[in-house]
């Protein structure tokens, strides 16, 4: 009896002692606080993840990964203070537990992410998001923005992205991978570049050197990205084996500047002065850049001054070849996303056409503004590099930087447009840019509902779009005018969720209404109506891919196209069209369900 009691009250002792020193504990590390915010994690055994609870409106908590008493990587991490709102795994199974110390600054030491953090062999990646498209392309978790360093290879298209895999909002940019044989089905990999001691890795573009101008191997994909540190340098990084792992070049950065905002660098081979051309943002303009190997580049020309929206800082610019259409034409096209200033507020992308001979590009309409999308979600548009067939295909990251970090989803955030194809066209003396979707799309119809032709007398509804309806979708329609001034049509669901498509046609408008479409109150600037000019025709065609989470509005063959968000809690299956002022006639409506 007497020995059990000694035993207790030794065991008891220890405890305390062990309150002392080790506040909390799972089975598998332990935690010991030291003053001012600083923690140190040691774990006990190893393990695959060490899965972090994160609270989204918890402050930032700075992670520095040690291993062998060196700082090896930093991240940043928002540790649940209060309540967890999701984990994210931390990769250790590289290290042994022994040689790894978390030093963690910024948490409070009551903070339950002490005694939440778990050490596991398993994430589960599983989709737990209502809104997640079904064909768009998403990250598996955590936070997406920009699409960086699309490139072509050996039948392959890859992917990279702007993406943090510590947290469903924006930070520790990362470059993440996906590549797909079709432009729909994408193969996630594993993140291709980190931060590193020049700083996170902002976004840039991918090139083939065919030729080996660098010096890395025939045939080697380089990437270019933003090194964001105290400053924004440009750094390069090269893979041998198709972009599965990347070797970053020892002599970064490659190109430097004493301006704040200089970043996104978009790199091309120009067939005329045998040469690589870089284009990056420099501030609200765009800067030229030429060089024979990849490494050492010369300053060549600077674009923007007076010309377009200025709205905001000027990013993720891109210079491409089209052909116009209808005739034996190509001309240059400058795309220049811009962030705020768009015209609905926040992030858009605008464009210029003109001529480009290696050195300096020059506007053919200086005094217009040109935007490629109409949309509020259509942003850091970029196109594909070696692209086969001669094909110029763009994808936009479908988000806005007034709410992107709000979007009502944590698992992940954000998606990409549907690839499209890019051309020229002219109209009423000027030349403009026009986006299809990518041909590869059709493959994920169904064979399809057709409806003839039906006349709009001030109202006409469809009722049942599709049987089974997963909010993935298409509509293809054309609508022939009979006199009446206003045109619209309503996408609806039994919960009275409802976007407003308009065509206006005193003014000349097509507009999208999303102020009543689902959950819009997460931000103030998402209930919008956006607008796009419409040139008059015979009749109007007009393609709509709708997905969870999206409706892209292609019209009059890509002449004018609107993306925007939506977040409806079950999927618009009804229609309503509607005629003002006289009458329409539906000519057809085909609605395909769009099956990935
Ligand atoms: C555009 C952008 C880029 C930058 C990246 C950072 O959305 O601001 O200019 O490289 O995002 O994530």
């Amino acid at each position: 009896m007497k020995q059990q009691l000694g035993k207790f009250l030794g065991l008891c002792l220890l405890a305390c002692a062990m309150a002392l020193t080790v506040y909390a504990e799972g089975v598998n590390w332990s935690v010991r606080y030291l003053h001012n915010g600083q923690s140190l994690v040691r774990l006990h055994q190893s393990g695959k993840y060490l899965l972090l609870p994160v609270e989204e409106k918890a402050r930032e908590a700075q992670i520095n990964l040690l291993v062998d008493n060196h700082t090896v990587s930093t991240m940043n991490v928002r540790l649940a203070v209060e309540k967890v709102d999701y984990f994210v795994p931390f990769e250790c199974a590289s290290y042994t537990p022994q040689s790894m110390l978390l030093d963690i600054r910024g948490v409070d030491e009551k903070a339950i992410c002490w005694k939440e953090m778990k050490l596991t062999d398993t994430f589960d990646k599983q989709n737990t998001e209502k809104h997640r498209p079904l064909y768009h392309f998403t990250p598996e978790y955590g936070w997406m923005n920009d699409p960086n360093g699309m490139v072509y290879k050996d039948g392959e298209y890859h992917l990279f992205y702007q993406y943090n895999p510590y947290g469903s909002m924006w930070g520790n940019m990362h470059w993440g991978h996906a590549v797909s044989k079709d432009l729909i089905s994408w193969q996630h990999l594993p993140v291709a570049i980190a931060p590193d001691g020049l700083g996170t890795i902002f976004s840039g573009s991918c090139v083939v050197d065919k030729n080996n101008t660098a010096g890395f191997g025939k045939g080697a994909i380089v990437a270019f990205y933003t090194s964001a540190g105290h400053n924004q340098t440009q750094s390069m990084a090269y893979s041998l084996d198709n972009g599965r792992t990347f070797k970053k070049y020892s002599g970064n950065p490659v190109v430097m500047s004493d301006l704040r905002d200089f970043r996104d660098p978009k790199v091309s081979w120009h067939e005329p002065t045998q040469k690589w051309i870089m284009i990056l943002a420099a501030g609200q303009e765009m800067q030229i850049y030429s060089s024979p190997n990849l490494i050492d580049w010369t300053y060549e020309s600077s674009f923007g001054k007076g010309q377009g929206a200025h709205g905001g800082v000027w990013e993720c610019p891109d210079l491409v070849q089209l052909p116009v259409k209808g005739t034996e034409k190509k001309k240059w096209v400058l795309i220049c996303n811009i962030n705020p200033g768009g015209p609905f507020g926040g992030s858009a992308t605008q464009y210029f056409v003109g001529q480009f001979d290696g050195h300096r590009f020059v506007n053919e309409s200086p005094d217009k503004t040109k935007w490629m999308d109409w949309g509020k979600d259509h942003y850091a548009t970029v196109t594909w590099s070696n692209a086969p067939d001669n094909r110029t295909i763009a994808l936009a990251w479908m988000s806005n930087w007034d709410y992107a970090n709000n979007v009502p989803t944590t698992q992940y955030r954000s998606a990409n447009s549907v690839p499209r194809d890019l051309f020229l066209y002219e109209s009423q003396g000027d030349t403009y840019m026009a986006s299809v979707p990518s041909k590869e799309l059709l493959a994920l119809r169904d064979k399809g509902i057709k409806k003839g032709s039906f006349k709009v007398n001030k109202e006409y509804e469809v009722k049942n779009l599709l049987k089974k309806n997963e909010g993935a979708y298409e509509i293809e329609l054309v609508i022939k005018n009979e006199g009446a001034q206003e045109i619209s049509f309503c996408l609806y669901n039994a919960k009275g969720e409802e976007v407003v498509c308009t065509y206006n046609l005193d003014a000349m408008t097509f507009s999208m209404d999303r102020t009543r479409s689902g959950q819009v109150s997460f931000s103030k600037s998402f209930p919008v109506v956006t607008s796009a000019p419409v040139v008059q025709q015979d009749t109007y065609k007009l393609r709509l891919l709708v997905d969870k989470s999206s409706i892209e509005a292609f019209g009059e063959e890509g002449q004018f196209v609107m993306t925007n968000l939506v977040f409806p809690e079950e999927p618009y299956n009804r229609m309503k069209f509607t005629a003002k002022g006289g009458s329409c006639r539906v000519m057809s409506m085909n609605i395909y369900n769009l099956n990935h």
